[in-house]
């Protein structure tokens, strides 16, 4: 640690620790533009200055950004020479900034908006025209108000220095540099819309993001990216049940500042799904609209009558890693304790592309939230003893969570199971996989869920629901527990906290998890070391 000298003031602080963040961590704000926590620092705004005892009495005027704390240092962050080169600032920021706030899409988290009504004039005196260049369509997902950048260059550094693609730079000199790609060269890698939301002014927007409500209508809800088994932590900004915005949130041992651009737009498939309304159940051959509790009735006879038929016979179940940790325990209590069976299996669909960025930022090949997770709570991670039980005739029923849109059933998987007797499903559309099952439970989708997830590092991380099940949608932990309790099972915990102290108590590697350790960053299973930090 570090003594430290603030306008008279002594502080303690981090030795070594950037002084805009050592400031933020004392609740002082020091303007600034460019610098960004997640970026090396470059000191080009001068938003930041700030004066630094140089010598003993001898203070001198420094880019806070760039200073890195040592013990004994003094600042004076408020003398009329640093209010006044802040001033001086903005008026050369403003110069040829447009005043188009009501119409622009950041109002309301606009640093130049911000720090102008704290730093600026209040009127500008410059009657000269100012400069209007056309915006620039930059790649898929965004787009350049050229005219709104103040050329901090947050988003030339992210590219060079995060993804390592290096699409964007600045073009031409003096007050005609502007922010462009390179010839032939559009800004789409993997991770592009990051820029959007380090952009600290209008300048690079969302094309997904144009033209929405304004952002203080949100309600705001901190939850984990289920697009794949990263698990990188967002924030989704959600109005009248309907998901406008997903944001990445600060977590170093997962996703650092940042997330992908195929996990950040994933809430579209999900939202935009043709979801299950009802219940289904099978009657005369065809998949019939039912109640709930004529579909519970029908699942749990259905069960029953497998169970008391000829023979030695069981009833499989098979997890889901789209589902929470709390729901894939309570489907294999399920199976435990109502149908006496302890044949688990684990649906998981083909991997996909893994990509490594300059940085470290990781996606993972396995496009799911949960397969670690699943697997613990299932003791399982395929569908081999399930194959071979049905194979061999001994399992005739299952009960399966689906809940993945963007799964299909192998043939080989569709034909074992056509060969079931009986076939329980939970999905929140009429999959491949609805389609064979004797009873349908429409679920909900992973932004209606309430619990836990174990990303591909071993850290288990709290899902929190952005809204309620749409629709006849229930959650399928609490469908578990109504089939449970109707076949005469104690299923336990009746909401995720109760039943992840029970996961605690039973399964390895979860003891001691709960709800408040977890909390807002998660915690690693077993006491593991996270293998490495992900996000770059
Ligand atoms: Fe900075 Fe935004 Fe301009 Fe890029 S577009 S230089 S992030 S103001
Ligand atoms: Fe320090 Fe830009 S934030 S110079």
């Amino acid at each position: 640690m570090a003594t430290i000298t603030i306008d008279e003031k002594q502080y303690t602080v981090e030795e070594g620790r950037n002084l805009i963040d050592a400031a933020a961590d004392l609740g002082i704000d020091i303007p600034h533009f460019c610098y960004h926590p997640g970026l090396a620092p470059d000191g080009n705004c001068r938003m930041c200055l700030t004066e630094m005892e140089i010598r003993p009495g001898q203070f001198g005027i420094v880019t806070s950004c760039t200073i890195r704390i040592k013990d004994g240092m003094n600042f004076r962050f408020n003398s009329p020479a640093v209010l006044d080169n802040r001033k001086g600032i903005m008026e050369f920021l403003l110069i040829n900034h447009p005043l188009d706030c009501p119409w622009c899409d950041q109002a309301g988290e606009c640093k130049l908006q911000d720090h102008s009504f704290d730093h600026g004039r209040g009127h500008s005196r410059f009657v000269e025209t100012k400069r209007v260049p056309p915006k620039k369509d930059l790649g898929p997902h965004i787009t350049l108000y050229t005219t709104r950048c103040i050329l901090c260059q947050r988003c030339t550094r992210f590219c060079d220095e995060i993804t390592g693609t290096s699409e964007l730079g600045v073009v031409q000199m003096g007050s005609k540099s502007e922010i462009a790609t390179f010839e032939g060269m559009p800004l789409d890698n993997k991770m592009s819309a990051n820029v959007a939301d380090i952009c600290p002014v209008g300048a690079l927007v969302t094309k997904d993001f144009l033209y929405k409500p304004r952002i203080w209508h949100y309600d705001k809800v901190d939850t984990v990216c289920p697009g794949c088994a990263t698990g990188c932590n967002t924030t989704m900004e959600v109005l009248h049940q309907k998901i406008y915005r997903t944001r990445p949130r600060h977590n170093e041992e997962v996703n650092g500042y940042w997330m992908c651009d195929e996990g950040r737009f994933c809430y579209h498939d999900w939202q935009d799904a043709d979801r299950l309304k009802s219940p289904l159940k099978r009657e005369d051959g065809e998949l019939r609209q039912a109640t709930w509790p004529d579909a519970i009735e029908a699942a749990v006879s259905g069960i029953r009558s497998v169970l008391e038929g000829e023979g030695e016979s069981t009833i499989g179940v098979v997890g889901s890693s789209m589902a929470t940790n709390e729901e894939n325990y309570l489907l294999r209590k399920l199976g435990a304790e109502a149908f006496g069976s302890s044949r688990t299996g684990l649906n998981r669909k083909p991997d996909g592309e893994a990509w490594t960025s300059k940085s470290g930022f990781h996606i993972d090949a396995d496009k799911t939230p949960n397969t670690r997770g699943a697997g613990d709570m299932l003791g399982a991670d395929s569908l081999d003893d399930i194959l071979r039980g049905i194979g061999d005739g001994e399992i005739r029923g299952l009960y399966v969570l689906g809940g993945d849109i963007g799964q299909t059933l192998s043939p080989e998987v569709a034909e074992a199971f056509r060969k079931l007797e009986f076939l329980v499903v939970h999905d929140v559309r009429r999959s491949d996989l609805a389609e064979l099952a004797d009873v349908v439970f429409p679920g909900a989708i992973p932004f209606e869920k309430n619990g836990t997830m174990t990303n591909a590092q071993g850290r288990v991380q709290r899902l929190n629901p952005v809204f309620p099940p749409a629709g006849g949608a229930r959650e399928d932990g609490a469908v578990l527990r109504y089939v449970g309790q109707r076949m005469g099972v104690d299923m336990g915990g009746t909401d995720p906290a109760g039943i992840l102290e029970e996961i605690a108590g039973r399964v390895e590697g979860y003891a001691g998890l709960t709800f408040d350790l977890i909390g807002d960053q998660g915690a690693m299973k077993g006491g593991e070391e996270p293998s490495e930090a992900a996000g770059g």
